[in-house]
């Protein structure tokens, strides 16, 4: 292991952190964790402490932390031209416009970039209501969409939303939440109402000329919760009934993260007019993608810029970390390993009745940990963190009770890690 080079300690990096920023930012510990530095499936504190790392930085580390690939094309382009903003073309962004255009499904073809996935989805759902000439937005309950006044507005759990002045015209419809279905239905004798009811809501609470639809092929804060098979085959058509656009937002669903595919709502048969990237997009380089079809991309003529979209250093992480992807067949990988994990969880849930539902599609495997009757049991999931962390082992948070264990390694992420996870797993749910 190569020496560090960190000034603080761990202790004097919390006390700055303290004093220096905002309190507003999620901590999953009792003592927050520092983290120094970073080697494929691995990260360090400053005390030189290994952790196992099973959320990726947010489902962001897609090809392993400072992947030498990837850092090795991010240094050589650093030292060639750092910044130009938008005014400017450069060859990167044009490669990565390219690239997107033909991995992505469908007609997807042009693509607004930007720096983070609420801008991705800020952008989408202006493209929508330009494009189609109305403003009324259909989203999911138990959603997220990001930080920004619309993204807080589109996103459906009530911790998220701050402020209470919301924009208008977003509805919500029914989450595909099985385990916990709205209508206290089963699958598949439900039919599908989730789906179908949207029909009702857009007539009964919407002028009944939308301009779009928003949402995760897999709602990721939500808790993972992934629709049943046919889900989209019917919501979408509804959505094009009345007029309005379909945007799925592919913020922790895309390159290769459900296994298999590159983008998760390829899994469920439907294209959409609008899809929004960012997270494993460049391994941790801040880059939002908005991609559209030509239609919808050509119909904004005015005048609008980002001034870090783009940027050729991020640029290149993104081509980088797509090339990673795709030469080793990462996408792949996430299925078979995935595979692999789930059924881990299946067994550790055959032993620990706590866990009551796992769910997910490849490397993105959510346990949702409850008390008797469903009865959500975050308190069980504090104690899970701790021990977790005791044993340095680094997992991730979700759903709306904060009773959801989001388990998203790297990409690159072997079947023996696997194995250690599910050690620590099971070893640590034996002492909470
Ligand atoms: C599905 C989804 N959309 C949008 C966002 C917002 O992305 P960002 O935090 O990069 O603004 C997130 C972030 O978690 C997300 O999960």
């Amino acid at each position: 292991m190569e020496t560090t080079n960190h000034k603080l300690s761990s202790d004097e990096v919390l006390a700055k952190h303290d004093e220096y920023l905002f309190p507003s930012v999620v901590n999953y510990y009792k003592k927050h964790l520092v983290i120094d530095r970073g080697e494929g499936m691995y990260v360090y504190d400053p005390e030189g402490n290994k952790y196992l790392d099973f959320f990726g930085g947010i489902l962001t580390v897609s090809v392993g932390h400072c992947n030498p690939k990837v850092t090795g094309k991010i240094a050589e382009q650093i030292k060639k031209l750092q910044h130009t903003s938008t005014l400017y073309q450069t060859e990167n962004i044009v490669l990565m416009a390219e690239k997107l255009a033909k991995i992505t499904p469908g007609a997807l073809k042009k693509t607004f970039f930007t720096s983070s996935g609420t801008e991705a989805d800020e952008t989408a759902v202006f493209m929508a209501q330009h494009y189609t000439g109305r403003q009324e937005i259909i989203a999911l309950r138990h959603c997220y969409s990001g930080r920004s006044m619309l993204a807080m507005s589109l996103t459906a759990h009530a911790p998220w939303r701050h402020g209470g002045t919301y924009i208008a015209g977003i509805k919500h419809a029914m989450s595909p939440y099985c385990y916990r279905c709205p209508f206290a239905l089963e699958y598949p004798s439900c039919d599908l109402r989730c789906a179908r009811d949207i029909e009702e809501l857009i007539m009964t609470t919407t002028t009944g000329e939308i301009a779009g639809f928003i949402a995760e092929p897999i709602q990721g804060v939500g808790g993972f919760i992934t629709p049943p098979k046919e889900y989209f085959e019917v919501a979408v058509p509804i959505i094009k009934k009345f007029g309005g656009v379909f945007i799925s937002d592919e913020v922790q669903t895309g390159f290769g993260r459900t296994g298999k595919k590159m983008f998760g709502i390829e899994h469920w048969g439907v294209e959409p007019d609008i899809l929004t990237a960012a997270k494993g997009i460049a391994n941790g380089v801040p880059v939002g993608a908005t991609i559209a079809t030509p239609e919808i991309a050509d119909s904004f003529t005015g005048l609008t810029i980002s001034t870090f979209g783009g940027n050729p250093v991020s640029m290149a992480a993104a081509l980088a970390t797509i090339e990673v992807i795709e030469e080793e067949k990462l996408a792949e990988n996430s299925h078979e390993v995935g595979q692999y994990l789930r059924d881990g969880l299946e067994d550790l849930q055959k032993k620990y009745p706590s866990i009551g539902d796992v769910r997910g599609m490849g490397l993105m495997q959510a346990c949702e940990f409850v008390k008797e009757n469903k009865v959500p049991d975050p308190e069980l999931v504090g104690k899970l963190f701790e021990e977790m962390k005791k044993e340095k082992v680094l997992i991730g948070k979700g759903g709306l009770y904060g009773n959801v264990v989001r388990i998203a390694p790297p990409l690159t992420v072997s079947k023996s890690e696997v194995d250690d996870f599910l050690k620590t797993m099971n070893k640590a749910l034996e002492n909470c």
